[in-house]
Order: structure tokens, then C-alpha cells, then sequence
């Protein structure tokens, strides 16, 4: 078994987390016990950031003491990987719909580094009260991506602190084609977000680019 970033592992083809939460699945994900520990297998198609990982992604900002603010957390399958990483920092993970809510309420009763904000990210004045953070991880299927990142990033990241976004082009305009979509996207953040990485994420989702981005 090989880190290949801090505390994500891959194991004869897995990307896998150390689970939390011995015994206990978050999405149904497989469990496998490797040398008297417990992990949880990273599905790519579940987890864009999965998928930017499988797809050769060099740089991880997200270190075992990072303070983290996750926007669009859904029910949780990437956060709870997150929160796997996470030995010594903390996620705020914030969601606008009540239902999914329901769901990451049940896994943050057993992961106490994960705190639920149910939020619109477009408002992050209503959660203003998190502070700074050193990551911003953003999966929120919106037209307006750019412009949620670049609030919260004047908000709450770090000077020197990371961002990373899922870029969906189908959600933010069909008209256009994705190439058009992740430019414009880049250009809008540019002047505050400087570009480290980009990783496609095909096959394992359509239409959605992976950035890995600094503040300036
Ligand atoms: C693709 S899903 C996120 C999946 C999740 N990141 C994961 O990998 O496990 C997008 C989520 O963004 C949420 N969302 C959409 N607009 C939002 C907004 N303005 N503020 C917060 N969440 C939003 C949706 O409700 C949905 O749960």
C-alpha cells in the first residue's frame, strides 16, 4: 500500500481513507481491512475528487490539520473521505437542500470534524461566523460557480490558501460548448485565483474539469 497523499492510500488499483468510523459505511462504499486497519474504498464515480485523483492529480492541498469549507456537501460521500484525511482539522460543509441535510446530519453524529451548515453559498455572509480556512472545496451545481467561489474565497480563505472546484459546464450553460464554459469560468476567478492545476474528469463524469487554484 503507497500514500500517496497525506492519509490517502492506493492499494492494488483502490484509492482508499483510513475509515473514522471502524465498521461503518457512509454510501455503501467497500471496507477492507489491510494489516489489521480499516479502510474505506474511494469510488471515482462518486467523488469528483476521486476521480481528479485517479485521473493523476499532483497537487492535494487538503493536509491532516487543513481547515476545510466544503460547499455543496450533498449527503456527505466526499466530505466523509475528507473527513477520513482529516486527523487533526476540521470541515464545514455546507448545503442548501433540507434533504440532503437529513443524511449528513446521521454520519456527523460519529464525525465530529465534520460541522453542517445548511446554506445557500451564494449568502456566505449567513455562516460568516466559520472564519478563516485553508482550503475552499467547491461542488455546488450552480451557473453561478465562479462567482460563489471567488465570495466565499474574499470571505474566508487564507492569503496563499487554496481553492478547488468541479466545474460542471452542463449546469452553468448547455448552449455552449465545456472548453467555452471552463474558460470563461477561468478567466472570471483569474484576477484573484491563481490556476495550479487542471485534471479532466472523463471518464468518470462528463463535461466537468477539476481545478486546483491559490489565492493571490
Ligand atoms: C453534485 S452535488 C455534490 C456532491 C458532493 N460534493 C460529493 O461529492 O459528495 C451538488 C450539491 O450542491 C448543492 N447546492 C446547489 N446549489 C447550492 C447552493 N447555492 N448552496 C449550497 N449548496 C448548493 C445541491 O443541493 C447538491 O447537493
Amino acid at each position: 500500500m503507497k500514500e500517496i497523499f497525506e492519509n490517502v492510500f492506493e492499494h492494488e488499483g483502490r484509492i482508499l481513507t483510513r475509515n473514522r468510523v471502524p465498521g461503518k459505511q457512509v454510501y455503501g462504499e467497500r471496507l477492507l481491512n489491510i494489516n489489521g486497519k480499516e479502510y474505506r474504498a474511494w469510488n471515482p464515480r462518486r467523488s469528483k475528487l476521486c476521480a481528479a485523483i485517479k485521473n493523476g492529480l499532483k497537487n492535494n492541498p487538503i493536509k491532516h490539520d487543513s481547515e476545510i469549507l466544503y460547499l455543496g456537501a450533498s449527503t456527505g460521500t466526499t466530505p466523509s473521505h475528507i473527513s477520513d484525511v482529516l486527523t487533526d482539522g476540521g470541515i464545514y460543509a455546507v448545503e442548501i437542500s433540507a434533504h440532503s441535510m437529513k443524511f449528513l446530519l446521521r454520519f456527523c453524529e460519529k464525525r465530529e470534524n465534520v460541522i453542517p451548515i445548511l446554506a445557500d453559498a451564494r449568502q456566505p455572509k449567513n455562516y460568516q461566523e466559520i472564519g478563516k480556512v485553508d482550503v475552499i472545496y467547491e461542488d455546488v451545481a450552480s451557473p453561478e460557480q465562479a462567482d460563489i467561489l471567488l465570495k466565499n474565497s474574499r470571505m474566508f480563505l487564507r492569503k496563499g490558501g487554496y481553492a478547488m472546484i468541479a466545474i460542471k459546464s452542463q449546469s452553468i450553460d448547455v448552449t455552449q460548448s465545456p472548453e467555452e464554459t471552463y474558460a470563461q469560468v477561468k478567466e472570471e476567478i483569474s484576477s484573484e485565483l491563481e490556476l495550479i492545476e487542471e485534471v479532466a474528469l472523463e471518464p468518470y463524469e462528463k463535461s466537468h474539469l477539476f481545478l486546483v487554484l491559490r489565492k493571490k
